[in-house]
């Protein structure tokens, strides 16, 4: 059984996931409606693992006998100036989330519970690679520049680590 302090903090993370998995949703029509493919791949596969982190806190806490709650839908961005802006949004979002899962292990030291912590950590890993991976690309774009004329070089490099991705087991 989880404590009311705890079923309220994962449904707050709930809420963000599902936020996340919109947000990137977001990002990949803008970068589709570009022509930036590998861009907009990007961003859907990202969408879709978001929307498993959600799932997979909202299973636990119904499986801990609590209320897994459904959140509102908050509109995500629509329009963005440039790829380099959209990356560091979602870099800025990652280390938002990062902090909040952060905060999640802090409380279930806090409280003892002795459940919830040993279910944190794979959150932990996640966002310690997303972050990684997120910077990245960051450090491709200082190099590549994102005017009009890189754009393609970009949106190939990404394309590149689509294709990485897709060959790990697990993806
Ligand atoms: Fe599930 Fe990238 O936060």
């Amino acid at each position: 059984m989880l404590s009311e302090k705890m079923e309220a903090a994962l449904n707050e993370q709930i809420n963000m996931e599902a936020y996340a998995s919109f947000f990137y949703m977001s990002m990949a029509s803008w970068c589709d409606h570009q022509g930036l493919e590998g861009t907009a791949q990007f961003f859907y596969r990202q969408s879709t693992e978001e929307h498993d982190h959600m799932m997979r806190i909202f299973r636990y806490v119904l499986e801990m006998d609590r209320r897994a709650i459904v959140p509102p839908i908050e509109q995500p961005p629509i329009d963005c100036k440039s790829i380099q802006s959209i990356f560091d949004e979602v870099y800025a979002h990652e280390q938002k989330v990062t902090k909040s899962i952060n905060n999640l292990v802090n409380l279930a030291n806090r409280e003892n519970d002795h459940s919830t912590h040993p279910f944190m950590p794979w959150y932990v890993t996640e966002q310690r690679e997303e972050e990684a991976l997120i910077r990245n690309i960051l450090d491709k774009l200082k190099l590549i520049g994102d005017g009009p004329q890189s754009l393609y070089f970009i949106d190939k490099e990404i394309t590149e680590i689509n294709a990485q991705a897709a060959s790990q087991p697990g993806q």
